[in-house]
């Protein structure tokens, strides 16, 4: 493997003490990295490497190693170095330049560059500006890689500003757009649980399944983050990235191999047939909901508008749930039901996938325990793995059904390590492997996706927003979404408060 120097921009941010490094650690650990490599941290703080190697590892409790297991890791602490610049200064690059030649040498790194843009999104055309007045972005003696966290962009217009910024200094070929949720385990397998299997797939489209549910929970409230959420929102936080990905593994067509370009392709291509909604539908197929104070346990948990930093007449969205079709020969009528949200009563993600009834229903009777369609329920988080839930006959006289499930769970595999996602993505970029990244054509579609929505919840103060105390899963009125006669959201979990408040919000 080529050697490689990981630069991280930010680097005494959370992001990188919290899960950078400690990725870093875990493949230096189970020797997954080249033999050469090093990290240089850079930040405006001012840290020595010494100082650096302190607060990013030895004193991390991210990096769960007792102190003297640490002392034995020195060769790894070693490779971390940190400069200090004014990020938006473009001459102090040159520092950052010299820093790498410097380093290069030491390790014998050949040239190649990863750099990592773990900062605030403003300086995302800044840093990529200023490393290709130096030359950084050229890749005449090793390769340069650039990797960017999300947001990518506040809506289309900005989303197309940025990548045609970030395109103006790096090729599209250079540019990793990190979505964790595509470094997860599961979300992998779903590819390979349709595309692998001769079972799945014949059954996968509009004559077989009546509607899919992706579940996308948090029991965790928006707490000390409300600066940053009001601005944002379920549907900028959650869904236009990490949801609409999901979206595109579950329902894309197979692609001709498993390259990069060929799966980027077709989810593209999916992306593109998912129908938008028009403004004027935005109040039937969309819920928006706020959490509202409730009471756990015996406690009293702070609603969405207490929360510090969030206005009290805030109107963002702590929860969505979005009902919509995708208009190609596969998907044809078949809904889609995408819901995400704080302060519900657990944490999960799952895609359920509800068959249809058997065409002729023999065993049907009035006082039949069963009336449950086929299930086949992928969990995402925690507990991955997978569920099929159908109908088999009770022991004894008649032909009572009852619903059973067959399951498979990643923890019953011998080796049940199931790497962190930011370990398996970036061990990708090192290896120049993009097909776990979001590619630039898709964000904006997925952005020309949710436009409507946004813009129809700012321009229309009519569209309502429900509370919801927190521990439920959400407005009651989400589940009028769901067209199906006999099922409706899949809640693995009881809510957690019996509050019956879910009026409307002004
Ligand atoms: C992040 C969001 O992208 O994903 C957070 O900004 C959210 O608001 C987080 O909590 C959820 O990630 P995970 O991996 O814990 O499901």
């Amino acid at each position: 493997m080529d050697g490689v120097i990981f630069v991280i921009f930010g680097a005494s941010g959370d992001l990188a003490v919290r899960k950078l490094i400690p990725a870093i650690y875990e493949l230096y650990q189970g020797k997954y990295l080249p033999e050469n490599f090093a990290v240089l941290g850079v930040s405006r703080s001012k840290y020595t490497d010494a100082a650096f190697r302190k607060k990013v590892f030895y004193d991390s409790q991210f990096i769960k190693l007792s102190a003297k297991e640490k002392k034995a890791q020195k060769d790894f602490a070693d490779r971390l170095s940190y400069t200090a610049i004014q990020t938006a200064e473009k001459k102090d690059y040159a520092k950052i330049k010299k820093q790498l030649a410097k380093m290069d040498k030491q390790f014998g790194i050949g040239g190649n560059y990863i750099f990592y843009l773990s900062t605030p999104p403003f300086l995302y055309t800044t840093i990529p500006a200023c490393l290709a007045a130096h030359g950084l972005n050229e890749e005449k003696d090793g390769w340069r890689r650039l990797v960017v966290e999300k947001p990518f962009g506040y809506d289309l217009e900005t989303a197309i500003a940025l990548n045609r910024d970030l395109q103006q200094h790096f090729d599209e070929d250079q540019i990793y757009r990190i979505d964790h949720y595509l470094g997860k385990e599961t979300v992998q397998n779903l590819l390979v649980t349709r595309f692998s299997n001769g079972i799945f797939e014949p059954l996968w489209n509009r004559n077989y399944i009546e509607h899919v549910q992706i579940t996308n929970a948090e029991n965790l409230t928006v707490g000390s983050r409300g600066g940053y959420y009001d601005k944002s929102g379920a549907l900028r936080d959650m869904f236009q990235n990490h949801l609409m990905q999901i979206v595109a593994h579950v329902a894309m067509e197979p692609p001709i191999s498993a390259d990069a370009k060929a799966i980027r392709d077709e989810k593209l291509k999916l992306l593109k047939s998912i129908r938008p909604i028009k403004e004027e539908d935005v109040s039937k197929q969309v819920v928006r909901g706020q959490y509202t104070s409730s009471k756990i346990d015996g406690q009293i948990v702070n609603g969405y508008r207490q929360e510090e930093g969030v206005p009290d007449t805030s109107k963002t969205e702590t929860y969505a749930a979005i009902k919509f079709f995708i208009d190609n020969w596969r998907w044809a009528d078949v809904p889609f039901y995408v819901r995400t949200g704080k302060g519900l009563p657990t944490k999960v993600t799952e895609v359920v996938i509800t068959f249809k009834d058997p065409p002729h229903a023999l065993f049907r009777k009035e006082e039949m325990v069963y009336n449950d369609n086929n299930q086949l329920i992928i969990r995402i988080q925690p507990n991955e793995g997978l569920l099929l839930k159908f109908g088999m006959k009770v022991p004894g006289a008649g032909f009572e059904v009852k619903d059973v499930g067959m399951d498979f769970q990643y923890a019953d595999l011998t080796n049940a390590h199931v790497p962190a996602a930011y370990e398996r993505l970036l061990l990708d970029v090192i290896k120049g492997d993009a097909t776990l990244y979001a590619r630039g054509d898709s964000v904006e579609e997925a952005w020309r996706f949710v436009e409507p929505i946004l813009s129809a919840w700012k321009n229309n103060p009519k569209i309502k927003v429900y509370g919801y105390p927190v521990g439920t899963w959400g407005p009651a009125v989400s589940s009028k979404l769901i067209e199906s006669e006999d099922v409706t959201w899949r809640n693995p979990v009881q809510e957690l408060t019996t509050g019956d408040d879910f009026s409307e919000l002004s």
